[in-house]
Formats: C-alpha cells, structure tokens, sequence
C-alpha cells in the first residue's frame, strides 16, 4: 500500500491543532516548505492533506473533481449556517449552477455596469467631507460597505441598499462562519447561547430584507437577468427551491461575493501604495479616462491596472483555502490519499511555487504580460479556484474591482496610513488587519463632479 504524505509529527494528542488555530498560514506554509508539494498534517485523529504543485491542484479541482466533495468536516459545520451553491454538491449543485450561470455569463453582466459606476461615484460622494477635512478613514468599513451596496443591487435589481442592520448583520455571519469549524462542539442553532442568538438575530434581519425584495419584485411584470429573477424562475421550474432555499441562496451569495472582493480591492491599493511609479502609471491610464470608465469597453484601457490587480490577487488570494475531500481513496504524487481525509489546496501557497513564481514575495505585476500568461500552466494562478466548481463571479469581481479602483484613483490621491502595522489575516477571507487611509481630491474639477450626496 502506498504511504501517507509525510508531514509533522505534533503533539502526541492533538497533533498540529495548537499551530492551526494560531497561525493555520504559517503551519501550511512552513510544512510545504519542509516536506514538499504533498503534506499531511494530524489534528486529533483527523488527517489534513495539503496539495499545492499546479499538475496536483488540477487533479482534484479538474480532472478528478467528481472523486472530491466540498463536504469537509469544516464545511459540513458550516452548512448549517448556510445552504446554497457554493457549499452544495452532485446533483443539487448541478441544477442550481445551471439555474445561476446565465445571470454572470458576460453579456449579462454588461448590464451591471452603470449600477457598479453609479455605487462608486456615490461613494466618492461621500468620502468628499473626510478627503476636504483630511481625515483619516476606516477604509475596511467603506469598501466593504461599496461592495456589498453592489451586491445587493446586482443579486435583487434595482431595489434599494440594504440599511446597516443588514451590513451588521452579514457581518455577524462572516463572524460565525470564521470560528465555527474551529469549535470543539458546535451547540445546536435552537439552543439560546451568545453566538446563537447573534447569528439568529442575523438571519432573521437579512431574511426580512430579502424576504421584503423578493415579494416587491413577484409584484413587477418587468424581465431581468439579476440573480433573484433567476432563483425565482427556479422556484417554479425547479422542483424543490423553496422560499427558505431561496433566502439561504442569496445570503450564501452575499457573503460569497463582497468579503472577498472588497479584500481584492485593499490589498491592491496596499500594493499600490507602496510603489509611486507603479501608482502613477495607474492613475494617468485612470485619468486619460477622464471621468473614469464610462463603458465595460473602457475597462480594457486599464491594462496595468488590471495587472496589478492580478498580482495583489496572486500574493493575498482572498479565498486562500479551498477545501475538498475523497469520495474514494485516491493517489497524488505517488501518496495514498485515503477516503473521507480533508484535501486542502491553497491558492496562496500555489501562487508562490517557486517552479513556477520566480521570486514569489516580490509584487511584479508584469509576471501578467500576455506572453507570460500564455506562457504559465492553467492552474498556477487560481484566485478563483479552477474547474467546475471555479467562482461563477470571477468576471463580476473583475469588472467590479476596476470600476472602484480606477474612478478612485481618477478622483483622489490616496494614503494608506500605518502601512507598516498592516499584517494579512487569514479568515474565512484573507483580509487586512486594519486599513486606514486619507483621501485628498487628486484634481478640484473631478470631486466637484461627483454627485452631491445625503
Ligand atoms: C475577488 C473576488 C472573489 C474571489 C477571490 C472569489 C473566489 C472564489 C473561489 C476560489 C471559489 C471556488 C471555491 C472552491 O473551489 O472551493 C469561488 C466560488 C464561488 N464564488 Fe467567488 N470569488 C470572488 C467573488 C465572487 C463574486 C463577486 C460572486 C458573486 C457575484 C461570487 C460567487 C461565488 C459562488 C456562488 C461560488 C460557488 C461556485 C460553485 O461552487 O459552483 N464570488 N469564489
């Protein structure tokens, strides 16, 4: 019988627990650096493996993805949080992605557009009074806040934003789902303590607001592609989505797409921030756009931008863990892979493989040169996780990030305070520590075009 991936021993009991709660990044990292592409790691009696060489990732994602389930032991604890897409499998999951693909197939997401830039320029709006005072801003809160504004508009049409009980409150999910499937014994959602109450409280505020868009938009006779028009074709075409199924869906949507983007866009302002050639280059192509993109076409005229924002996705790959495990026993890299293991793969040590990312910790956005792209092994650079579960948003989050970063960087200049003091923590995202900046208008004419703001 083949052997295990080698790996560290541990603590006799609880194996590599301690070190995985304290710095899950850091124990992968440094186990791949030590025993290679294909590691183990014990925690208790539950086994880890780690696969981070791009032929292996395309093993599991691509060429046997029907032998690897989203079901880990982690994600099973989290199911019970919430039930949609992302976290379904078989033929559940077939149906449901079919149902959603035509909502983000390109020419749909062109309809997007106006609303992104539309979101963008009210929230330049209200950064003006901060950027005209010089203060400094929480810009974790704001761009989260952006995103998630863009979200809701996108998922539920043209219904109005969501109101700060509902950003709280999917905020608390995130919470939950961050220290849920570290917990020992997860108590039953019924059973009243602190956590349950604050995650129930949660749901019930993001239900009622769904709950609210979804009935406004049975009443209206108008077509749409959005993401609700889709699910609600599906509650009657699809034997089985339920009201509930349906609320479960769009939260599962939410926190899947403005946590990672809005991470996306701050480590690329990170990076940005800290080379001033680089950023002029950016902020000129930015600004030869005059009043920022005005069309999806105009996005191409931001090439360096759009590489930039590769490379911050290369080096902090918002979602940095991508979970699966063997239905069957399996063999990787001459490893036996048994059944039921968790299998890890994880974009942000595959992104620094050093066969294929040549001094990896260095940002060099020019590693996404079109000859270097051509050039690079389809699953080297994953952010978005590859084969048929790859993110159905890749090119919403895409189009979304340009729109903010470059009407931002069209109309401020911009510091990131404290840059030092910025470490990357790993979440259900891999988000900043704290992400403090002051604006300053870049050009009077361009924030005295921003519409005036409540
Ligand atoms: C920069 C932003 C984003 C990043 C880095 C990201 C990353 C990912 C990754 C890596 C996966 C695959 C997970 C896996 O294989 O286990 C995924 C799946 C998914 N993403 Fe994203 N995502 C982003 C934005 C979005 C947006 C904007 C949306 C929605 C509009 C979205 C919706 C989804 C959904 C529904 C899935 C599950 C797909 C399936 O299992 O069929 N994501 N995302």
């Amino acid at each position: 019988m083949r052997p295990l991936p080698p790996g560290p021993s541990g603590h006799w009991l609880l194996g590599s627990m301690r070190e995985l709660r304290e710095e899950p990044l850091e124990l992968y990292r440094r186990t791949t650096e030590r025993y290679g592409d294909v590691v183990h790691v014990r925690l208790l009696r539950k086994r880890l493996v780690m696969v981070t060489n791009p032929d292996d990732v395309s093993h599991v994602l691509k060429e046997h993805a029907r032998n690897y389930t989203k079901m880990t032991h982690g994600v099973r604890k989290l199911r019970k949080l919430m039930e949609g897409t992302a976290v379904m499998d078989g033929e559940r999951w077939r149906q449901r992605r079919k149902l959603i693909n035509p909502s983000f197939r390109k020419d749909a997401l062109r309809d997007f557009f106006p609303m992104m830039r539309m979101a963008t320029q009210a929230a330049l709006s209200r950064w003006r009074p901060s950027a005209e005072g010089a203060e400094a801003l929480d810009f974790s809160h704001q761009v989260s806040r952006l995103t998630m504004e863009i979200a809701c508009r996108a998922f539920f049409g043209g219904d109005g934003p969501p109101g700060p009980d509902v950003f709280d409150a999917i905020g608390v999910l995130l919470d939950e789902a961050r220290v849920r499937p570290y917990r020992m014994v997860n108590p039953p959602l019924w059973f009243p303590n602190r956590a349950n109450r604050a995650y129930n409280r949660a749901v019930g505020a993001i239900g009622a607001w769904a709950q609210a868009a979804v009935k406004e938009r049975e009443q209206r006779d108008a077509p749409s592609t959005d993401l609700l028009s889709a699910l609600l074709r599906g509650s009657s075409e699809v034997a089985g989505l339920t009201m509930g199924e349906l609320l479960q869906e769009l939260q599962t949507f939410l926190v899947a797409a403005h946590d990672t983007t809005a991470n996306a866009i701050l480590w690329t302002l990170y990076y940005l921030s800290r080379d001033s050639t680089l950023r002029r280059t950016v902020v000129d192509e930015a600004r030869a756009l005059d009043d920022g993109p005005q069309s999806p076409d105009d996005l191409s005229r931001l090439p360096t931008l759009e590489r930039a924002f590769n490379e911050a996705l290369r080096l902090k790959s918002p979602a940095w863990i991508l979970p699966r495990s063997p239905l069957e026993d399996d063999e990787i890299g001459g490893y036996r892979i048994p059944k039921g293991c968790s299998v890890y793969i994880s974009p942000y040590l595959t992104h620094r493989h050093p066969d294929h990312w040549p001094d990896a910790e260095t940002f060099d956005p020019s590693r996404f040169d079109q000859a270097a792209c051509a050039k690079r092994h389809p699953t080297a650079f994953i952010p978005f996780g590859a084969g048929p579960r790859q993110c159905v948003g890749r090119e919403f989050a895409r189009m979304e990030a340009l729109v903010v970063l470059s009407l931002l960087l069209s109309h401020y200049r911009f510091d990131v305070l404290s840059r030092e003091a910025i470490r990357q923590v790993p979440l259900v995202t891999l988000k900043p520590n704290t992400f403090r900046v002051r604006l300053s208008p870049s050009r009077p004419r361009n924030t005295q075009s921003l519409p005036a703001h409540a």
